[in-house]
């Protein structure tokens, strides 16, 4: 049956189930439970030439493959020139690929019919600066056919969406700041209702309120059952918001699943204990660190053994909590460079 489904899906997916329509009533009705692929990237890879006589090689990409299915939010997380906005771009099909293939909501990359469903927001929005936020939005919205009498309404929504008012709609877009660009780049990004949605650093250049907002915003994009895919070099933006997070580094997928299958779901229990030396902790403790005379650690052993121990030792235990690895944790391991062996 799983052949048949290959067969039939016009996404070949590595990891993800085939994006097709079916006729027949049984496949109809798998298709109806089976997640939808909204983005399938195979070995993607991006080679820049630059130099006067284009004969020096930037490697921007190399073999990044990933799925994300449709209604996911994917977090592509990576330091600056880890080659994000090329992945970004190379699905939205701005620039070509110098190998591999990609597959956006089951249509090859060369496929322009899709881009009615794609909505847009850029790292750095340049927009006409004569026009104002109402009128950059209208162009948009006629470039991309939709009625008259839906962006009448579609536009004032997506400006309280936003958080744009009125009168700073009404604004040239000179005189908007890095935030206010940014939200007028979001409201465009989404005047076609488009089912998935590529955010190039949406949080960049907010303040703390706006990027709760943009937050926000994207899970009740989600909610709405839209796929997002942004990049980002903030981690706790991307564990807040993301289903799937990949860490891109040097070009390099280093690492791509959910929060779940990255940190894992075995935790670490953090002791925290009263005593006036370390020494009858450092067995059972490790990364033991102290103030006065509270000392916190990662506990080695069975909790249950531990608290027998403390109790038999009269060392009063303050605190033993369950914590699970950080993605800032994980982060660090993947982008720092790891000892010659
Ligand atoms: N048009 C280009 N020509 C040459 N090199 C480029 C071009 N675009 C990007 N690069 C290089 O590719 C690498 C990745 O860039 P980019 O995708 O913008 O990274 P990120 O978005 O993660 O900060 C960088 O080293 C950058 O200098
Ligand atoms: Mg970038």
């Amino acid at each position: 049956m799983l052949y048949i489904l290959a067969k039939l899906g016009n996404a070949r997916a590595v990891g993800c189930p085939p994006r097709a329509m079916y006729t027949s009533p049984i496949l109809k009705e798998i298709q109806a439970i089976t997640p939808q692929v909204a983005i399938q990237a195979n070995n993607l890879s991006k080679e820049f030439r630059t130099g006067f006589w284009l004969n020096q090689r930037v490697y921007s990409l190399k073999d990044c493959s990933l799925c994300v299915e449709e209604g996911q939010t994917f977090g592509l997380l990576g330091p600056n020139g880890a080659g994000k906005t090329t992945l970004l771009k190379i699905l939205l099909g701005i620039i070509r690929p110098s190998g591999g293939e990609a597959y956006i909501l089951g249509k090859p990359l060369s496929d322009q019919t899709v881009k009615q469903h794609i909505g847009y927001l850029p790292e750095n929005p340049y927009f006409y600066d004569y026009l104002t936020g109402l009128e950059i939005l209208t162009l948009m919205a006629r470039i991309f056919e939709v009625p008259a009498e839906v962006t009448r309404t579609r536009i004032p929504q997506l400006l309280e969406i936003v958080g744009l008012t009125d009168e700073a709609a009404r604004k040239p877009l000179r005189k908007y700041s890095k935030g206010m660009l940014q939200r007028i780049g979001l409201a465009q990004a989404l005047i076609n209702d488009p089912s998935l949605v590529f955010l190039d650093e949406p949080m960049s250049g907010l303040d703390p309120t706006g990027r709760y907002q943009m937050r926000e915003l994207i899970l009740s994009l989600k909610a709405q059952g839209k796929t997002v895919f942004f990049n980002s070099h903030i981690l706790s933006d991307v564990e807040l918001v993301c289903d799937q997070v990949g860490i891109l580094v040097k070009g390099e997928l280093v690492c791509c699943g959910t929060l779940e299958q990255l940190l894992g779901t075995s935790s670490q229990y953090v002791a925290q204990v009263q005593s006036s030396s370390p020494e009858p902790l450092t067995n059972w403790l490790r990364e033991l660190r102290g103030e006065g005379e509270q000392w916190t650690g990662i506990l080695q052993k069975d909790p249950a053994q531990f608290i027998a121990y403390l109790e038999s030792q009269k060392i009063r235990l303050l605190s033993l909590n369950l914590e699970r690895k950080s993605l800032e944790r994980l982060f660090l391991e993947k982008v720092q460079p790891r000892p010659e062996a």
